[in-house]
């Protein structure tokens, strides 16, 4: 990344853990991002520590506090637009966002996800992936539309399932995969190396596949 060139900046929004954003706390000047806000709807979690210990500035909005998607979405915008972001990186944020909020940030939201998509949308894919007694597993990171999980990927890693793999041994190397995946889109975002439009993605104007690009 050439140092003088101006950094992307980006909100992320965050719900729980947070080892995908102290990934990208790490690497943010080599990837040529600049996180100015996390943000979280949960005021207990670890990723804000992560965040307030490099001086990053913290939001929580409680969507409690809320009384319907709209409502928190109205308040979500009103949050982040001082902040002047280009892009909002969901890294394990676990609301819905409303659709005025999407179509305010369309084309530059992301979001990662512990599945191939489009297969195992939603919650609990470990299991449902060892259930289903799955080859393949893996992570993908995606534009977001207005549908759960629903825009075009960007990235895909894929890993073969072993018989011995149980929920707790797939997460892990699920979330292994993701700490390589994220930071790679984000660089890409970054050096405009990516185009999205009619929920369809170029990469050094080469239309990616359904897949996304993908790595196994
Ligand atoms: C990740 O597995 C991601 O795929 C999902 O939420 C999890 C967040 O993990 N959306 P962490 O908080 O980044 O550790």
């Amino acid at each position: 990344m050439d140092k003088k060139a101006k950094l992307l900046p980006v909100a992320i929004f965050i719900s729980g853990h947070g080892s995908n954003l102290q990934i990208l706390i790490d690497q943010q000047h080599q990837l040529g991002i600049e996180i100015k806000v996390v943000l979280s709807n949960c005021a207990q979690v670890f990723g804000l520590m992560r965040a307030k210990k490099e001086n990053i500035p913290t939001i929580v909005l409680d969507h409690e506090a809320f009384t319907s998607r709209e409502t928190y979405g109205l308040a979500l915008k009103e949050m982040i637009l001082p902040f002047c972001i280009d892009y909002i990186v969901l890294a394990g944020f676990m609301r819905i966002l409303s659709a005025d909020f999407v179509r305010h940030y369309a084309g530059k939201i992301i979001n990662i996800h512990p599945s191939l998509l489009p297969q195992y949308k939603g919650l609990n894919t470990h299991q449902r992936v060892l259930e289903n007694q799955e080859a393949y597993h893996g992570a993908t990171v995606h534009f977001v539309t207005e549908k759960l999980d629903d825009g075009a990927n960007i990235i895909q890693a894929v890993l073969a399932v072993q018989p011995t793999d149980t929920v707790s041994t797939l997460a892990n190397r699920i979330q292994m995969i993701e700490h390589s995946i994220y930071p790679m889109a984000l660089s890409w975002l970054s050096e405009k190396r990516l185009k999205y439009e009619n929920n369809q993605v170029w990469l050094d104007y080469q239309l990616l596949p359904q897949s996304g690009w993908v790595i196994s």
